[in-house]
């Protein structure tokens, strides 16, 4: 084919166009509690075909194509040239990251296509969504050939209506994910963990009846008062439908009629409340009931709040003795999603003696949530606005504000998560704080029940004459946050264990303080003098120096160092050490506690007998 030096030009560009100048507007919704309701799973076995130059997407004349792989075609006898046959293509498990699957797939980024048949019977009055848990990072969903859904954000769930695709008999779901960091992304081009691409969550589909309930809220209102208050939303509902919601562990039945936008108001009183917390995480069943749909739901009570430098728990202050955990999957590495990995990541927590959790650095399967609530661990849970965000981008912006409604509005009935966090040691600019006010404010309009935070930077005064260091809390993003987060590395990436020892700090805020990030590496068994870097001997020491210091913090409320357990991370690659690992953990990949672990664990302990 004859292709003048133009069009090759224009051939070129397209091979390198990321797949979100295609991406399509968020064409997805969000059903709240959707884990409670029956599911058609789809887990298990996927094919999948690697796509670097997204030929499946668009032609090379740059249009896209009308007959790309989302078609599911075969080759065959006819004339149609067909040079992709997901039959007899390779398969990967689903939930799962591509990366930990395939050697072939390690450091992939890129687009990758999975397929799955299935079997399917359509009912009458019945709505079918197809849910994915999450895909990173941009994800476009074909049912039987057609568009279901577009979607951006690694780390939360989607909701695409396949009501009118899914037909009787066989059926066909073919779903697009690429996990290309782009520079408007949320996170951006830079980020301190491995980019695990992939269907990372379940997919499964839905079925719910022509009106459903797709959201609701009700939380404990502030006070002593036992009110529980909030609403609940029906879809395709019509004006003055009626809505009840039941508690049978209170005795509560309440019914409401829907408002002209599908909302039920409720406000409920009880006398005989059992308050959630880490004591005594508490869960009642509550029943909602509209029209044909019924949804069972496991909520907590309790309130959650900042007053003045303190951070109140069912009205009393609280000290959140917690860790840093990020998404990586104890033992196997990868992504972690299954309740096994739960399980232990939230276990080894509970073992140190934390009563808290900070699920870094972007919102965690919802079975983390699920099983705080279940264990009595208290969660920050965070969106990936980290580190340098295109703060001046209005996409950005759009993609970000998406990103946090859906953690919000997945996880705002769970009475573990208690601060909701949006970003992460971001610069101190003009844009910056535009940015993250909004996302407060959209954080504060979604939940006005939980007080939001942010990992801030912290100011380093010079050095007194004696050596004292001074720290002070003075970002300006502060004054529009609840609670505050600082990470700091003294004796790791600052000084040596012991400048701790000389360093002081001061907040410009009467607000509560988080330290979110503290902290060191060591590499599981290798031992040496507490000078030596790399060592447990030296982590210890910098637990031992830290725990010192944050012990004569006044605005101290919580602290959540870095982190629980060894991570990947393409930024740590010194051979014999890290190998492609972050080794901050107190844990390492296989289990393995370092001598830091039981300083912090010593500490918690201590600190959980005197609130006694
Ligand atoms: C930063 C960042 C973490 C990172 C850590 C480190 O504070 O928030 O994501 O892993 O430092 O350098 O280990």
């Amino acid at each position: 084919m004859h292709r003048t030096r133009a069009s090759y030009l224009v051939f070129l560009l397209a091979l390198c166009l990321p797949s979100a100048v295609f991406a399509a507007s968020d064409s997805t919704t969000l059903i709240v509690g959707a884990d409670r309701r029956a599911s058609i799973s789809l887990n298990g076995d996927w094919h999948y075909i690697v796509d670097p130059y997204n030929n499946g997407l668009y032609d090379f004349r740059m249009k896209e194509r009308t007959d790309g792989y989302f078609l599911n075609e075969k080759p065959g006898p006819t004339q149609k040239l067909v040079e992709y046959d997901f039959s007899k293509s390779p398969t990967l498990k689903v939930p799962g990251d591509w990366n930990s699957q395939s050697p072939q797939l390690y450091f992939y980024e890129g687009t990758v296509w999975y397929e799955k048949d299935f079997q399917y019977q359509p009912k009458p009055h019945t709505r079918t969504f197809l849910r994915i848990g999450a895909a990173n990072y941009i994800s476009h969903a074909w049912v039987n050939g057609n568009k279901a859904c577009d979607h951006e954000g690694g780390f939360t769930p989607f909701d695409c209506e396949v009501t009118s695709l899914v037909r009787d008999g066989n059926n066909f779901v073919v779903i697009y994910v690429n996990n290309q960091r782009t520079r408007d992304g949320a996170p951006t081009l830079n980020t301190d963990w491995w980019n695990y691409g992939g269907l990372t969550r379940e997919v499964s589909l839905i079925e719910t009846p022509e009106v459903f309930v797709d959201d609701y809220s009700l939380q404990l209102q502030r006070g002593d008062a036992g009110v529980i208050a909030g609403f609940v939303h029906m879809s395709g509902g019509r004006e003055g439908a009626q809505v009840s919601v039941r508690i049978p562990g209170l005795g509560l039945d309440q019914t409401a009629p829907t408002d002209a936008q599908g909302r039920a108001l409720f406000t409920l009183k009880s006398t005989s409340l059992v308050r959630w917390s880490p004591q005594n995480p508490k869960l009642y069943d509550v029943e909602i009931a509209a029209g044909e749909d019924r949804l069972h739901d496991e909520i907590g009570f309790r309130t959650i709040e900042a007053q003045g430098d303190n951070i109140l728990l069912n009205g009393k202050p609280v000290f959140l003795r917690g860790v840093s955990i990020h998404a990586e999957a104890p033992y196997r590495s990868g992504r972690a999603w299954s309740d096994a990995d739960a399980q232990t990541l939230l276990g080894w927590a509970k073992e140190l003696g934390a009563n808290f959790a900070r699920l870094a650095h972007y919102p965690h399967d919802e079975r983390m949530t699920r099983l705080a609530d279940r264990m009595g661990l208290m969660v920050w849970s965070e969106v990936p606005v980290y580190w340098m965000i295109e703060w001046d981008n209005p996409a950005t912006l759009a993609n970000a504000t998406n990103q946090l409604r859906e953690m919000i509005l997945r996880d705002r009935n769970k009475a573990s998560v208690v601060l909701w966090s949006v970003a992460n040691e971001t610069p101190n600019t003009p844009a910056r704080l535009t940015f993250l006010r909004s996302l407060i404010d959209t954080a504060h309009t979604l939940d006005s029940t939980r007080p939001v935070t942010a990992a801030l930077l912290v100011t380093t005064l010079p050095d007194a004459a004696d050596g004292t260091r001074t720290k002070v809390l003075d970002d300006p993003l502060g004054a529009y946050l609840d609670v505050l987060g600082c990470n700091e590395y003294i004796g790791w990436y600052e000084g040596a264990p012991d400048l701790a020892s000389r360093t002081k700090w001061q907040s410009k805020y009467n607000k509560p303080l988080i330290m979110s990030e503290f902290g060191g590496d060591a590499k599981a068994g290798l031992h040496g003098a507490p000078s030596e870097r790399w060592t447990e001997e030296y982590q210890e020491a910098i637990y031992r120096q830290q725990v010192a210091m944050l012990k004569q913090i006044p605005f101290l409320r919580g602290l959540s160092p870095w982190i629980l357990m060894d991570f990947r991370s393409p930024r740590r690659d010194l051979p014999g050490i890290q190998d492609y690992y972050n080794r901050k953990g107190l844990i390492s990949d296989q289990g393995q506690k370092k001598k830091a672990f039981f300083v912090l664990q010593e500490y918690y302990n201590s600190l959980a007998a005197s609130a006694k």
